[in-house]
């Protein structure tokens, strides 16, 4: 069979999987966000059922004229709304590399002999940086963390061990009294990664929301609510860079009032975003105390130019996992068979050898000068919506984000009338959607600094960026193309 990869077939095969590997880099390199907006009621042509096949080659070109228009460029510099650029070369690599090898890390003697010990090398690096203590290795109990798909797994997997932490065998018999299961979070930040997964583990709607101040927590409100509490909380979840202003929780402060009141509460670092400053000899001190936490959410596909979609959860204590294992006599019972710490997944791919080719390829020491740009490129960016006299901006910036507002003139703040300014910048945010230009990201959030009016519900835009090719004159440009919208609105 001609569709079939045989070494009959060779040289086709070479030429099909070039021109794949052509389209893809032509894609990246293309120098708009999006060059074309895909209408819904297009959609029918899109569900037509494919009963005869179409030649490969033919394929690639129809999907190169026809469909990447429409889809959007995240490794394109003026992609500002999240840091998913996706765009390292090596991390592309690993990501075609792990589809041809087909290793399957559910079990490692037979399935994935190598890959095995290639991503409990992963897991360690990423215990070593931020601060775990690192074991000997003798079986897969011993290592302190998995590979899932995304940060939404492994926060789940968190509220797992943070449930069977808190009554044992629930794994086994199941949840009783829901409202006995109460995780604690930040008010008005949490991703909503948490509560879904409460609901999806059986633990029903019981998140409590603590106030905010400066967009951490009210660290006395905290300690009031566990001790109203006490005995129901089975975690309290902390963000080392919320998904909204990417602020930094007060890890220590939060751990102390914790632990002394319960020192069996579960703590979990969401360092999805946070734990790239690990890497960074400079800026490892803002995240200091993420060691003390009983564990830590990590998203490389979101913060290392890795492509989707592969995330870390890393346990400060490796023999935890012995609460949530499960076994079976048909692939798994051995010593390293990934399986039996990894519920919701099957078939395991090698996701993780995306982030192994980066992090061999471009090395600790220039990943952390590359987050430290980063950051500093949103430093800058906050400085010129500060100086300028239209835009105000609303969060510290402590990684990559930048929560801002246009108001027209800046300084009859007096005369902020909340309403108009979150439907002027909605429509912005539409706009910029519409032309397909630049990308930013749009939310609600409370005044917490009280910029605008304090304690009101704002529609901000928010500029996130992880790509390593963004540049000051980029950041600028931006503001003169919202500028330009607000002329013609
Ligand atoms: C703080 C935080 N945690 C978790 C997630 C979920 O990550 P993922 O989209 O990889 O599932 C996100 C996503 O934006 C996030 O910002």
């Amino acid at each position: 069979m001609k569709e079939i990869l045989n070494i009959n077939n060779e040289k086709y095969a070479r030429e099909c999987l070039n021109e794949a590997l052509e389209i893809g880099v032509n894609f990246k390199l293309n120098a708009d966000f999006k060059a074309k907006k895909f209408e819904k009621n297009n959609m029918e042509k899109l569900l037509k059922t494919p009963t005869k096949g179409v030649e490969l080659k033919k394929l690639l070109k129809s999907f190169e004229n026809d469909i990447i228009p429409y889809c959007s460029n995240f490794g394109n510099e003026k992609f500002m709304g999240f840091p998913d650029s996706g765009n390292s070369i090596a991390g592309i690599s690993g990501a075609i590399l792990s589809d041809f090898l087909q290793q399957n890390l559910i079990n490692s003697s037979f399935c994935a002999p190598i890959a095995t010990y290639m991503e409990i090398a992963v897991i360690k690096w990423f215990r070593e940086l931020l601060g775990y203590k690192i074991k000997d290795i003798k079986n897969i109990w011993d290592v302190g963390g998995i590979i899932t798909y995304g940060g939404t797994g492994s926060n789940s997997v968190a509220m797992m061990l943070a449930r069977e932490n808190f009554k044992k065998n629930t794994m086994i018999n199941g949840i009783h009294n829901p409202s006995d299961y109460k995780v604690i979070l930040p008010k008005g930040i949490g991703h909503y990664s948490i509560k879904s997964s409460l609901m999806w583990l059986g633990c029903g709607d019981n998140v409590i929301e603590v106030p905010t101040e400066n967009f951490r927590y009210n660290l006395q409100e905290l300690k009031k609510t566990i001790e109203k509490n006490k005995g129901k909380i089975m975690a309290v979840v902390c963000y080392v860079g919320d998904s909204r202003t990417m602020t930094i929780e007060n890890l220590k402060g939060v751990y102390d009032i914790v632990k002394n009141i319960d020192s069996n509460i579960w703590l979990h670092a969401d360092a999805c975003h946070g734990f790239s400053l690990a890497f960074s000899e400079k800026l490892k001190n803002r995240i200091e105390g993420i060691n003390l936490f009983d564990s830590i959410s990590t998203d490389p596909h979101k913060v290392l130019t890795i492509p989707y979609c592969v995330s870390a959860l890393l346990i400060k204590n490796p023999e935890k996992f012995k609460l949530i294992t499960s076994t079976s006599d048909l692939i798994m019972q051995e010593d390293f068979a990934w399986g039996q710490i990894t519920p919701f997944i099957g078939s395991k791919s090698w996701v993780s050898l995306k982030i192994w080719f980066m992090m061999q390829n471009i090395g600790i020491e220039k990943i952390g000068k590359m987050i430290e740009k980063r950051c500093s490129m949103a430093e800058k960016f906050a400085k010129i919506v500060n100086d300028s006299p239209d835009f105000v901006l609303l969060n510290d910036v402590n990684i990559n984000s930048v929560v801002f507002m246009y108001v027209g003139e800046k300084n009859k703040k007096f005369k902020y009338n909340v309403e108009n300014l979150n439907k002027l910048n909605s429509k912005i945010h539409e706009k910029l959607l519409d032309d397909g230009k630049y990308h930013l990201h749009k939310f609600t959030l409370s005044d917490d600094k009280g910029i605008i009016k304090k304690g009101e519900t704002l529609t901000p835009l928010r500029y996130m960026s992880g790509n390593p090719n963004i540049s000051v004159k980029t950041l600028n440009d931006l503001l003169n193309y919202i500028r330009n919208i607000i002329k013609d609105l």
